[in-house]
């Protein structure tokens, strides 16, 4: 069968999405390395290992049980799920959303994501015809595979320490004019706070200005928090684009159960904010899935806004602090410049040592040699180049491993 006259162009030019690239290689070369005292280590994902809260395991028991609760949900979400989310924005953030028409349930925030894009986005072929989509260089992978597989354009504002991570938006937007561009096709702008890949966390003025240049230019402003209660330091707590001024006129703000909860397999998130973009998203939702299984929104329901749920998250945010602590540590021992690391997500940033010309070269050699799995920087964007991500999740011994076996094969910076 000719699958190129099957599938469209987008779709035909995609490649394997690079986590579970790295997945089936490690899984290619598992044994060789076992041989060599290698067994692989994964820090490649962004997914905790931990067993999820005990509270919310034993609720999903007993709910599993209740009469009708294995039938359909609805795309939006059960009542008392989006209820628990208001509860959770008015806890957590200081911020009143009305469960009925300013709160979306998603299938994770993946998914939410990804038909956003698609929703708002008209597939072109003609370059300059192109919609285009403010999104972050580095950052995480799937925007642009979302993009690209929109037939739209995924236009970088760059993150650099020369910039200190806080690129100018009405700059980056007189360039994309100047591209050629047309102002009409400019649809939306992404941030992503605290950010994966770079850990990084920002200041509510600057997220006040990408407001307001939202709302200059009709953009619609999207926010990726998923990773907003991943941190360990109080003055990086991290906030919701609603506690700032005018955000809900020209925004809408996507979260995950996935990180915080240790449930990244259960796939549950939730948009909210503007209401009539999430109406209208809504109803493109509507065609395509009939929600998330009852039980699972019944038991999360419960633990977002309980004691236990709480309790969870700052031990595990105390967890990820003694992890960076170890890497932080065995990198410094290694020659990494360590300066400024930031306290939120799992991630660690890091440039690659300078006798390799490649990210792509440096994690392929640390991979084969160490067993080690790492990510490439330029998977996350093209500034991304020359730096790789790794993720701190596994346990603190496998962690102290990947520095020993660092320092036995000789990977110093
Ligand atoms: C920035 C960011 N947003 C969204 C997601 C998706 O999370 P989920 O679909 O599990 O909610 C991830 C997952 O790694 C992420 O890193």
């Amino acid at each position: 069968m000719n699958i190129e006259k099957l599938f469209n162009e987008e779709v035909m030019s995609l490649d394997t999405y690079i986590m579970f690239k790295l997945k089936e290689e490690t899984a290619r070369l598992k044994d060789e390395l076992i041989a060599k005292n290698r067994a692989p280590i994964s820090l490649s994902m962004g997914a905790p290992t931990a067993n999820p809260p005990k509270a919310l395991l034993d609720r999903l028991k007993e709910i599993l049980d209740e009469d009708g609760i294995h039938m359909y949900s609805i795309p939006k979400g059960e009542p008392y799920f989006r209820k628990a989310i208001a509860q959770r924005m008015k806890n957590r953030f200081g911020v009143e959303l009305d469960p009925d028409t300013e709160i979306f349930s998603l299938m994770g925030s993946k998914e939410g994501i990804a038909n956003l894009v698609r929703f708002i986005t008209t597939p072109k072929h003609e370059e300059l015809e192109k919609d285009v989509i403010m999104v972050p260089d580095p950052c995480y992978a799937s925007y642009l595979q979302f993009v690209k597989c929109s037939g739209a354009k995924a236009y970088p504002m760059p993150l650099t320490e020369e910039n200190d991570y806080k690129p100018d938006v009405e700059e980056i937007y007189n360039q994309i004019l100047k591209d050629g561009y047309k102002k009409e096709n400019i649809k939306a702008l992404f941030i992503n706070f605290p950010n994966n890949p770079l850990g990084i966390s920002t200041t509510r003025e600057y997220v006040q200005g990408v407001i307001e240049f939202c709302k200059k230019h009709e953009i619609l402003l999207v926010s990726d928090a998923a990773y907003c209660d991943l941190y360990f330091a109080e003055d990086e707590k991290p906030f919701s684009i609603f506690e700032l001024e005018g955000a809900k006129d020209i925004g809408i703000e996507f979260f995950s159960l996935s990180k915080p909860y240790a449930v990244t397999g259960w796939r549950l998130g939730w948009v909210c904010g503007n209401k009539d973009v999430i109406q209208r998203f809504g109803k493109g939702k509507s065609t395509l899935d009939n929600g998330i299984f009852k039980a699972l929104q019944k038991a999360c329901a419960e633990i977002l806004n309980s004691e236990e749920g709480d309790k969870y998250i700052e031990e595990g945010n105390k967890g990820y602090a003694r992890k960076q602590a170890i890497m932080v540590k065995g990198f410094k021992e290694l020659g990494w410049p360590m300066k400024n690391v930031p306290h939120t997500t799992f991630y660690l940033w890091l440039p690659i040592p300078r006798n390799y010309n490649s990210a792509f070269e440096f994690c392929q050699d640390v991979l084969r040699k160490s067993g080690v799995v790492l990510v490439p920087g330029n998977a996350f964007g093209d500034y991304g180049e020359g730096y790789f991500r790794l993720s701190y999740v596994c346990s603190d011994e496998q962690l102290q491993e990947v520095i020993d076996r660092f320092k036995a094969d000789g990977f110093y910076y």
